[in-house]
């Protein structure tokens, strides 16, 4: 297992090993990915056997730049201007496009669909790397199958370290939920899952109505993602969240926190600034937090930007640490389903198995 720095020959070293057919862990701006050659079967088998991941669950490609889509796009000449219109206001980042595969790709890229999922990253050592390794490179998130995406090299590493080949440390990810995934017709266009670009901005860019995927209103109905299926995001804690009027929010969490049901067990609580009542008692700090004894732990996210985006970047990070704290539950203030919020309240969905409370 390499781990390589952000210096140019290291990037060379890891886009070789993509190269010929190995795995590589890379950080892109919204999660990790693990990446693999996605012109090479062989190679993309290895990536659904490193996550213990579902075989009929398609991976996103990355490419550098948009002459990159030659190879992966069936007509990358034809496509249409609404597409065009979301390439150009939102490439590089956090959207994912769905267009007619090309027959190069390897098969289990796209198990039985006939449409690909590609992205061109905005993080300079995804990039780096993209442009180095010459070739598409398939990505799911650098996690095992189930639990919270990688947000960190160590967070990588705690999940895959005996499955890959090396990884590029590229310090925390910015974003911190994963891309927006989007299929584009000429007049519409409808989200598979929500991520790092909102539904409102993709909606002016593109100028025509977006929708979502019914399945994300109405759980019971079949994802158009077949990701989307799978409990994701889930930690071994019990998770609770509560959003909407924040007196009613306020008092809930201090309801559940006095519960005498919960006075002996490690409860991790995840809220905002204007949430934080002196009477919840918040004891130890994280680092703390490894004699496992009936504790709280918290984390109180930066003033000096929006809750909605704190939540975002800390998210996938703080169930992690919470799991290894020992945590039993976790409670957590959410936010309105409204631009980043509807990612993040997707994700806490999952995390929380449905018991979402809106007040
Ligand atoms: O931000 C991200 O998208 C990260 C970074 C590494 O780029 N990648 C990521 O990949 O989150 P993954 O595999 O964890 O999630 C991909 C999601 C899955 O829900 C999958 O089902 C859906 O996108 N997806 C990919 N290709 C698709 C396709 N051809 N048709 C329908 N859904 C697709
Ligand atoms: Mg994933």
């Amino acid at each position: 297992m390499q781990l390589w720095s952000s210096m140019p020959e290291q990037i060379e070293s890891a886009a070789a090993v993509l190269r010929a057919g190995g795995l590589v862990a890379f950080p892109t701006e919204t999660v990790y990915g693990l990446g693999a050659n996605a012109w090479s079967e062989s190679a993309v088998r290895k990536v659904f056997a490193a996550k213990g991941r579902p075989a009929d669950n398609p991976l996103i490609v990355h490419v550098p730049d948009i002459r990159s889509l030659e190879g992966v796009v069936a007509n990358p000449s034809g496509l249409t201007p609404t597409v065009r219109r979301a390439m150009a206001a939102f490439w590089p980042g956090p959207l994912t496009i769905l267009f007619p595969a090309h027959t190069h790709l390897a098969p289990s890229v796209h198990p039985n669909l006939p449409m690909v999922g590609v992205r061109i990253p905005d993080h300079p050592i995804a990039q780096a790397l993209l442009r180095a390794a010459k070739c598409p490179v398939a990505a799911p998130s650098a996690n095992r199958s189930g639990r919270p995406s990688p947000t960190t090299a160590a967070d990588v590493l705690e999940d895959l370290s005996h499955a890959i080949q090396g990884i590029v440390d590229g310090g925390p990810c910015d974003i911190g939920v994963e891309s927006t995934v989007v299929a584009i017709g000429p007049t519409e266009a409808t989200i598979y899952r929500p991520g790092g670009v909102t539904l409102e901005a993709l909606e002016e860019a593109i100028q025509a109505p977006v929708r979502l995927d019914p399945h994300l209103a109405q759980p019971d109905a079949k994802p158009l993602a077949p990701g989307m299926k799978y409990q994701h995001y889930a930690p071994n804690a019990e998770v609770n969240v509560w959003w909407g009027d924040p007196q009613r929010v306020e008092t809930a969490i201090r309801a559940f926190l006095a519960d005498p049901a919960r006075t002996a067990t490690p409860i991790a609580v995840i809220a905002p600034g204007p949430l934080r009542p002196n009477a919840i008692k918040l004891t130890l700090r994280e680092s703390e937090v490894s004699r496992q004894e009936p504790a709280a732990l918290d984390w109180w996210p930066d003033d000096d930007e929006p809750y909605v985006e704190s939540l975002s970047r800390n998210l996938y990070r703080l169930l992690r640490a919470f799991d290894r704290a020992g945590a039993r539950q976790i409670a957590v203030v959410g936010v309105p389903p409204t631009g980043l919020g509807l990612a993040v309240m997707n994700r806490l969905d999952k995390a929380a198995a449905g018991r979402v409370t809106r007040l």
